[in-house]
């Protein structure tokens, strides 16, 4: 979603803030601008499109100032225009506001403003943000932040907002309510932003802003009070990133780079989590063993992706805790009226920490007073701050805006976790952990495997990427994965992808299928009659005509005999096959999207993160 910019510094501010803006992109924007303070003025500049027709503007016409904010736009109210785009001001234009979330009674404030004469310019709510600002001043506020604290006691919503005020020229003001906020330390000089990967080129400290919190930034002082005005001391974290983990290191996207990076992940992770005699290590997680013996119930919560993720903890928990396991999207679960007592586990998993979704399911998750456990990967985000116990996926930033690395990291934050469960429990034999940790570990080189079978994942994509549809089948701890390669398709390369459970297929999307349709079949040896069953489904696609691909074992010609064209991938346990059969389906999806020609990494009307509802 939007991105929020800001700098307070000696050096020139605009490159900089069109250096944090790129480094955002990847959150999803469809127009951009900047206000920089110079000469005891505001100057603006906004553009629709992408960054580099804002880049263009300024080597027309460049700003200049030390102090200034910038802002990515991610359209919710009103469309993508220059008028739109932030940042925006007072009548005056004495005050500039970048604002990412939503101001949810701007209604009535416009309307309000509007009655005391003010002439709104957007349809933004953001533009109620400075205009308040202003009316305080008006009636006397004697400083700009008791002017600030007065107009943001009126806002009702989820926001994070930077603010400079031409009447101070060496000030920036920060403020989180909701939506997420840093501010960088580097030397002589002062970042804010949505996100770490904004700063890390120039800042190696940093504080995470709470909810309810708002920062006077000046060069060589920071001040940090909560929305009352009482005055509270931050907490400085070191950020242990380095800046080439924003960057692309030679791969053409970042996507193409994290598709990659999932043999290390997937390493860390057992490194971190497995002891010297093979089992999990999970001892500092934050919840007891007695908690788990007790425990009676699971939910687990997420959106998207990480919902994919859930799917395949619930049956993966299932089969090796013993425990009942349920799962529900943020956005249903949270109005849906669940009906969780103390003992259930509620977890959340979420790449960013941020979804707005998830985290209000958190929230009434608590108020019940169930447990949370999330499976997060953003350190200092506000799940992993809200969370009674937080398992890291560690992956290292997530750029591209379609998840990869962050999903086979949380499909193994599963399996360590299950098998931690399922230990405690008594319900998972200590050989039986082994062998998963054993398989486990096998699992990076079989992805590197398929890694290098790219050409030929390439080549069946580019015979299949033009047709209108597909459709994904899978079954059991695969079905997950039919969803979800779907879902990669859809996302990267805008060709509609259906997933469905292979055995549901009959059940209607059979109607579909005919000599124009791919149909994407992950057919991976099991162990149980799941194998046979997915084999009767290829035949059915099969009589009707349809454009056969399987994901198979290497060697297997039984299934390869019934397909047009076949994946091949190394065979793992049953349980684990998921995290190396995903990686086949998010090349697919990506050798499809690079054939259709589309913006791999930031795709359509798609955000990084989704902080609003
Ligand atoms: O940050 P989160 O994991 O909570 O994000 C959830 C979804 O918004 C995310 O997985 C989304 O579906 C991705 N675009 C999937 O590629």
């Amino acid at each position: 979603m939007c991105g929020i910019v800001g700098y307070v510094g000696q050096r020139s501010a605009a490159p900089l803030l069109m250096e944090g803006l790129r480094n955002l992109e990847y959150r999803g924007y469809d127009s951009a601008g900047l206000a920089l303070l110079h000469q005891g003025r505001i100057a603006v500049c906004r553009r629709v499109g992408r960054l580099v027709r804002l880049e263009e503007a300024l080597a027309e016409t460049p700003l200049e100032g030390h102090v200034g904010v910038g802002h990515t736009r991610w359209a919710t109210h009103g469309e993508p225009s220059e008028i739109n785009a932030h940042p925006h001001l007072d009548s005056e234009g004495r005050i500039a506001v970048v604002h990412n979330g939503i101001i949810e009674n701007f209604s009535e404030l416009r309307a309000e403003l509007q009655a005391k004469g003010h002439r709104f310019v957007s349809e933004t709510d953001t533009e109620v943000v400075p205009r308040l600002i202003e009316e305080e001043r008006r009636r006397g506020a004697p400083t700009l932040i008791v002017a600030l604290i007065r107009a943001l006691a009126r806002l009702r919503g989820a926001f994070a907002l930077g603010i400079v005020c031409a009447d101070e020229p060496d000030a920036l003001y920060a403020v989180r309510e909701g939506s997420p906020l840093i501010i960088g330390l580097g030397e002589n000089e002062t970042f804010i932003a949505s996100d770490v990967p904004a700063v890390l080129r120039h800042a190696r400290r940093v504080i995470y802003l709470r909810d309810g919190e708002m920062a006077v930034i000046r060069a060589d002082r920071i001040e940090i009070r909560r929305l009352d005005g009482t005055v509270v001391q931050p907490e400085i974290r070191e950020i242990d990133l380095q800046p080439e983990a924003a960057e692309r290191a030679g791969f053409e996207t970042f996507m193409l780079k994290e598709i990659h990076e999932q043999p290390r992940v997937i390493r860390g992770l057992v490194r971190d989590h497995v002891d010297a005699e093979g089992r999990p290590k999970l001892d500092d997680l934050g919840l007891s063993s007695d908690y788990f013996q007790i425990l009676r119930r699971v939910m687990i919560v997420s959106c998207g992706t990480a919902y994919h993720a859930a799917l395949y903890g619930k049956v993966l928990l299932e089969n090796v805790t013993g425990l009942a396991v349920e799962t529900d999207l943020g956005s249903e679960f949270r109005y849906r009226g669940p009906r969780i007592e103390r003992d259930t586990l509620v977890i959340a998993v979420s790449q960013s920490g941020e979804t707005a979704d998830t985290l209000a399911s958190v929230r009434l998750a608590r108020r019940k007073r169930c447990k949370v456990l999330s499976i997060c990967n953003v350190r200092g985000s506000t799940l992993a701050r809200e969370s009674d116990a937080v398992f890291f996926t560690n992956c290292g930033p997530e750029i591209g805006v379609a998840s990869t690395k962050a999903y086979t990291a949380q499909l193994t934050a599963f399996v360590l976790l299950a098998a931690h469960i399922g230990l405690i429990r008594e319900e998972l034999d200590p050989t039986r952990v082994t062998e998963l940790i054993a398989g486990l570990r096998a699992v990076p080189d079989a992805i590197h495997y398929v890694l290098d079978r790219k050409d030929s994942i390439r080549a069946i994509a580019y015979k299949h990427h033009d047709g209108p549809s597909s459709l994904y089948l899978g079954r059991k701890f695969n079905y997950p994965t039919a969803l979800e390669g779907a879902l990669k398709n859809k996302e990267i390369s805008y060709q509609h992808a259906e997933g469905y459970a292979a055995g549901e297929m009959k059940h209607g999307p059979i109607a579909l299928i005919n000599e124009y349709m791919p149909v994407i079949c992950i057919c991976t040896r099991t162990l149980d009659e799941v194998y046979e069953k997915m084999i009767s489904n290829i035949r059915e696609v099969e009589a009707r005509h349809g454009r056969i691909i399987v994901v198979a074992n290497d060697g297997d010609e039984r299934v390869r005999a019934l397909a047009e064209d076949t994946i091949f991938v190394p065979e793992v346990m049953d349980e684990l096959s998921p995290i190396v059969n995903i990686v086949a389906l998010q090349l697919l999806a990506y050798y499809a999207a690079q054939a259709r020609g589309t913006d791999i990494d930031k795709p359509r009307n798609l955000a990084k993160s989704v902080t609003v509802e």
